[in-house]
């Protein structure tokens, strides 16, 4: 028998392609804030629209205001028309969504709206036919999770006994972040959420992971022959991820002054970005598969010790200045911030994995508001040749080759290398070699959370983080933020709107013999 036939191509298997919808409710708590109206609405739109949601797809929004099921579909066309990737709205397409549109006025705390939703549920499973399976979104303030959590399950919406078996209508639930503040609060609030819900049940949103370019990563480390054979400490001398922001904090300061960049920014996104590309091959793309491998990238990287905290952590804070010639509020003169906060805007970090594929090589992480670019990019910098041979040529020095993963904007991955200018001498200049998404492909890549949304009603939580990834990226940054809390005021210095963040974060890098790139 021919081997090749009967195993599944694992690739393939994960990223099954032609995979169908089973009709469902999605449940949105939270239905009047701006997630729902800047991302959720418009991308299940999107969905109906590309067609992988089936016409009998419903959403109910839950949320306090006095509104009709009329006035919650003018609030969808509105973030349809606003936010939508596709536009114009197709009047067709719009038509079948919008008679899936309910809304469904109740407090959060309120067990008598949880018993009118049991029997708006079961209207609409009867008379759209739904199926009994029911999907709620937590897009409200995080202290209202496991609230909400808990009125579900005592109204029977939760299900958990039945977790393992769908036949009767799935329940599934969907958590945004922050999931806690730190190690602690995230295991209590999960603890509560599993009193009604098994952790196969919940699906934790890091958007990042829903982003076309950082699905790719995986492609294009296993998915190749050429590059996994040098992805590693033989060959790379240093990986930099840089997630560069030119936006403030956008009128969120009150919980931004909680965050900082650490928890908003390094805990989750940045974590991910960097177990995808640390990660060992999984032995397929099932959920659990890919996920034990990423959480064992976190299990190697060792707390940093509080003697470490000084040289390897920098914070900053922006201050007044400009960005593209206009003028910008300082972090401290933004909304709702303390006029004296000591929240950072900007971290850089250097960690290590501490395993046989990544010893010694240090990852440098940065990212921050008010930078000077609008950036997300993996860079894996190889080693420099020895340049004996090129000794005497004027070539005095070997630039390194790098491999720049382009996660956001001109999507995009880029090769480094040296190659001879043409002529008599032999001269060397740095070049790119260049592969873009747009002009590549030709269409444009679904929304974050199209991809997510739709991989929650497949039931396939490869792309949401499980608990125990959760758990030690939070051990990370409780390390490095109780060492922070232990140090003066002057440990955030200021940088100026517009530039790559305070010069400490230079000398960070430089103290290596390294220097950050320039983007
Ligand atoms: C969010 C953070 O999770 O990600 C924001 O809370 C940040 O502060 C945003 O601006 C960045 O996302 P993106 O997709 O624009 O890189």
């Amino acid at each position: 028998m021919d081997i090749a036939t009967v195993q599944p191509n694992p690739l393939r298997a994960g990223m099954r392609h032609a995979r169908s919808v089973q009709p469902c409710v999605m449940v949105i708590f939270g239905a009047t804030g701006d997630l729902t109206h800047r991302k959720l609405l418009p991308a299940l739109y999107n969905l109906a629209l590309e067609q992988p949601l089936p016409p009998q797809f419903s959403v109910v929004g839950v949320a306090r205001r006095p509104f009709s099921n009329d006035d919650f579909r003018q609030q969808a066309l509105d973030s349809i028309n606003q936010f939508s990737r596709r536009r114009p709205v197709n009047q067709a397409v719009w038509e079948t969504f919008s008679k899936g549109l309910y809304y469904h006025q109740s407090q959060f705390d309120d067990p008598e709206g949880y018993e009118s939703l049991v029997e708006l549920l079961k209207q609409i499973d009867e008379e759209r036919g739904t199926l009994g399976n029911h999907i709620f979104y937590l897009a409200t303030p995080p202290s209202f999770y496991p609230i909400i959590a808990d009125h579900l399950s005592a109204a029977g919406l939760a299900r958990r006994r039945r977790a393992e078996d769908d036949s009767k209508g799935y329940a599934r639930i969907i958590v945004e972040k922050p999931f806690g503040h730190d190690l602690q609060s995230a295991l209590a609030l999960n603890k509560e959420l599993n009193k009604a819900f098994s952790e196969r049940q919940i699906y934790r949103i890091d958007h990042y992971l829903g982003k076309e370019t950082v699905q790719n990563i995986m492609v294009l480390r296993f998915g190749n022959g050429i590059f996994e054979p040098i992805w590693n400490r033989r060959y790379v001398d240093n990986v930099q991820i840089t997630v560069a922001e030119t936006l403030g904090v956008e009128g969120r300061g009150d919980y931004y002054e909680e965050a900082g960049a650490m928890r908003d920014m390094v805990q989750n996104h940045m974590m991910q970005l960097l177990t995808l590309v640390g990660m060992e091959p999984p032995v397929n793309f099932d959920a659990d598969a890919v996920r034990d491998e990423k959480v064992k990238v976190l299990r190697a990287i060792p707390p940093l010790m509080e003697n470490e905290i000084a040289a390897d952590t920098v914070r900053g804070q922006y201050g007044l200045g400009m960005i593209g010639g206009q003028p910008v509020k300082g972090y401290c003169e933004e909304k709702n911030v303390a006029p004296a906060s000591k929240t950072e805007t900007f971290v850089a970090l250097k960690l290590f994995i501490e395993n046989w594929r990544w010893a010694g090589v240090p990852f440098y992480l940065r990212t921050g508001k008010r930078l000077a670019k609008r950036t997300t990019e993996i860079a894996i910098q190889f080693k420099r040749p020895p340049y004996m041979l090129f000794r005497g040529t004027g070539a005095d020095q070997l630039q390194p080759n790098v491999l720049s993963l382009r996660i956001q904007p001109n999507e995009g991955i880029s090769l480094f290398f040296e190659a001879k200018v043409p002529g008599q001498e032999m001269h060397l200049r740095g070049v790119n070699m260049d592969f873009l998404y747009g002009s590549s492909f030709g269409v444009e890549p679904p929304e974050a959370y199209e991809r997510l949304l739709l991989e929650c009603m497949l039931g396939d939580s490869t792309l949401f983080t499980r608990i125990d990834e959760t758990e030690y990226s939070w051990t990370l940054v409780d390390s490095i933020e109780r060492a922070w809390a232990k140090l003066p005021a002057s440990a955030i210095p200021q940088y100026e709107p517009g530039t790559w963040g305070p010069k400490e974060a230079d000398a960070l890098i430089e103290r290596d013999g390294r220097t950050w790139r320039r983007l």
